[in-house]
């Protein structure tokens, strides 16, 4: 049995709960948050204890294995320092912080206090991108030129609305589309140069990212949408991988044929059983009983970060920025 300890019951709290509840041999033993009424919604008739503060939770329950930070991003920091404090290995949600000089601080605190941490890039568990990820590895449309990813919807509605304040959510460039750098970072390696435009709110931006393999992506992200939906299209030498979530299509392959038509087929897919949350989740709880390396790791997450610091320097000052180089948010 693992015994996780839930911070944060919003709705990644929620979503998350839900996750630990349908798995086997996983029990959410305490959910901490500062709106005690609203961790009682969450856990509903479960035996979850519900907890004020970190320290109260840790000093009653006998037994936890796992503390999950599921709080606004700003606060991240704050947690993951407290539960390596307490010798007890993190999962923290995506980003990994607001800056890149905490995200360090917290991965070296992690590493010195013998914690391990696991940061919820969750883009890496939907089946539609790792099927992507799969089809362009395996060469399936040659080399790949250009990619364009679009993610985006209504406007997300967090505690205090602390989504709307950009230097505590970072915008859609920290906040939201971390997750395509990321996925694209996972494809194509390490990034050279970004450029980025948006409006000033941080609500809506445009990041053109240039690969060192050369590979140019065009990013979206939008928060002015009235449904959330995600795309990608990756065009290469043979054909196009493309996905609109919208259409709840599956992948669909295209590939150049001799005569010079397209033909297309749709990549099967099995219809999700489980959400990429719970798959993800139930990776990192494995990953701390075997000691296997995970999908995604906080250096993974560290360098995503990257990518958003250097669009939200470009989107300041209007100028590319060469990754490397420093940048503050
Ligand atoms: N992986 C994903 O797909 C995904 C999606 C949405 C959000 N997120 C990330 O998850 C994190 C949480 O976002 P959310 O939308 O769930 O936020 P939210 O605003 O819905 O919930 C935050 C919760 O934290 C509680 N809280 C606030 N201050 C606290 C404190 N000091 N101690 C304890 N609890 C406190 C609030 O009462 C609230 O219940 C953010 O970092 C966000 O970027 C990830």
């Amino acid at each position: 049995m693992q015994h996780v300890l839930l911070i944060g019951a919003g709705t990644m709290g929620k979503e998350h709960a839900n996750s630990y509840y349908a798995m086997k041999d996983v029990r959410v033993v305490g959910i901490v948050d500062k709106r005690t009424e609203q961790a009682q919604e969450v856990i509903g008739d479960k035996d979850t204890i519900v907890f004020e503060s970190i320290e109260e939770a840790v000093n009653t329950l006998e037994h936890i294995d796992v503390i999950d930070v599921c709080v606004p991003t700003f606060l991240h920091k704050e947690y993951v320092m407290k539960a390596a404090d307490f010798g007890i290995d993190v999962i923290c949600e995506k980003p990994l912080a607001y800056t890149l000089e905490d995200a360090k601080e917290m991965m070296d605190y992690c590493d010195k206090k013998q914690v391990k941490l696991f940061v919820g890039h969750v883009v890496r568990f939907f089946p539609q991108y790792a099927k992507a990820k799969e089809l362009v590895a395996n060469g399936a449309i040659g080399e790949i030129g250009v990619v364009r990813t679009r993610r985006g919807g209504n406007f997300p509605a967090g505690w205090t609305d602390w989504y709307s304040n950009a230097a505590k959510s970072g915008g859609v460039i920290l906040d939201l589309i971390i997750h395509d750098f990321d996925f694209l970072r996972w494809n194509f390696g390490e990034v050279e140069r970004v450029y980025a435009k948006g409006l000033p709110n941080l609500h809506y931006a445009i990041v053109t990212v240039a690969f060192q393999s050369g590979v140019i992506a065009h990013v979206e992200g939008s928060w002015v949408h009235q449904t959330f939906s995600t795309q990608f299209e990756f065009a290469g030498t043979n054909g196009i991988v493309d996905y609109d979530s919208s259409k709840e299509e599956p992948v669909f392959l295209s590939i150049k044929q001799s005569n010079g038509d397209v033909g297309g087929v749709q990549v099967p897919q099995s219809p999700l059983r489980r959400s990429p949350y719970f798959t993800e989740l139930q990776h990192f709880l494995k990953c701390l009983k075997t000691n296997e390396t995970p999908i995604v790791t906080a250096e993974d997450a560290y360098r995503a970060m990257e990518i958003s610091i250097a669009a939200l320097q470009s989107l300041k000052t209007g100028l590319p920025v060469t990754l490397g180089q420093k940048g503050e948010n």
